[in-house]
């Protein structure tokens, strides 16, 4: 494996950093999740070791690939068990108080100088983290897509302070796991959600003017364009919150229009109608 990179910590074992995890496992990287606790710890092993055993279900993994993933990853709920890894990847909450400690954390923590710190951020910009840091120039953002173990993609993003090497060495680790990267800079949204929100945004405006349902929206784009899945279906899948917070943050970022999350958006987030994950968006989801 032409990666330097081979002891993995993961700060957060949610939706993200479990699938992370579960990627450098099967990798044949020696990976440490750090959660808040160790109730959490133990739900995020729960959380890797379904995905696991769902991907054997699937025909994807033999099932004693799956049993060596296991054994290469640990849990715990201490950040200090992270001391001698070489590469940390930090996937907690959307929180930029809360990613800030974490890397200032880190930064005391981890013991080899030139271990690289790297954040699966949306929206906040990587310069920021790395701020927290003695180390900005090993700080660099390694953005996932969801569900982790199925999307090929990494965005690697360098803040002005990210050192080239850093750089290489996390594209290095990324093509070890399997993924293909694009570089981007250190802007809100990176290349995918930059290019994919306005045009969520656009979608959900035709179906708030009345300009076309809903249901023809997305049958003209799955149809007409060979789309997989249409924009309104594509908002369901991803969250209205999260399609809305991440407007928001391009908006303040860039101060376009095409940013600004419609009203419409903004009030069915608000009436907790939020897509799939909870039965209802533009569509009407079974949720038995
Ligand atoms: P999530 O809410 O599923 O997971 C976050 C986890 O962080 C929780 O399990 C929580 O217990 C843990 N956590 C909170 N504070 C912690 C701390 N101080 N130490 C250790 N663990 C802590 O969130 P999700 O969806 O996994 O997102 C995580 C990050 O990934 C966010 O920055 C998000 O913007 C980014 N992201 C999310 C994508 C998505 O589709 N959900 C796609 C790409 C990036």
């Amino acid at each position: 494996m032409n990666t330097s990179l081979r002891r993995i910590g993961v700060v957060g074992g949610g939706r993200m950093g479990a699938g992370i995890a579960e990627v450098c496992a099967r990798a044949g990287l020696d990976t440490v999740v750090c959660e808040a606790d160790a109730t959490a710890a133990h739900a995020a092993r729960d959380r890797v070791t379904a995905s696991l055993a769902r991907a054997v279900e699937k025909g994807r993994l033999d099932r004693a690939s799956a049993e060596d993933a296991l054994d290469r990853l640990a849990f715990t709920g201490s950040l200090d068990e992270l001391a001698d890894r070489h590469l940390v990847i930090e996937a907690v909450v959307e929180n930029p108080e809360v990613k800030t400690e974490v890397f200032a954390a880190l930064d005391k923590i981890v013991e080899d100088p030139g271990a690289i710190l790297a954040t699966n951020t949306s929206s906040i910009p990587v310069m920021r983290l790395g701020m927290a840091t003695r180390r900005a120039d090993r700080v660099v953002g390694l953005h996932f897509f969801n569900p982790v173990p199925v999307l090929p993609l990494v965005e690697v993003v360098a803040s002005l302070h990210t050192a080239p090497q850093t750089v290489t060495a996390v594209e290095d680790f990324a093509a070890a796991l399997g993924k293909s990267v694009v570089r981007s800079k250190d802007r809100a949204g990176f290349v995918v959600n930059a290019l994919l929100v306005p045009y969520l945004l656009s979608a959900v405006r035709m179906a708030e003017s009345g300009f076309a349902t809903a249901a023809d929206v997305d049958a003209a784009m799955e149809l007409g364009c060979a789309h997989p899945t249409g924009p309104l279906k594509l908002a369901d899948l991803i969250g209205l919150d999260t399609v809305a917070s991440i407007a928001e943050s391009l908006y303040e970022e860039f101060k376009e229009p095409l940013y600004a999350p419609p009203p419409l958006l903004q009030r069915m987030v608000q009436a907790g109608l939020l897509g799939r994950k909870t039965g209802r968006g533009f569509h009407v989801y079974d949720r038995g």
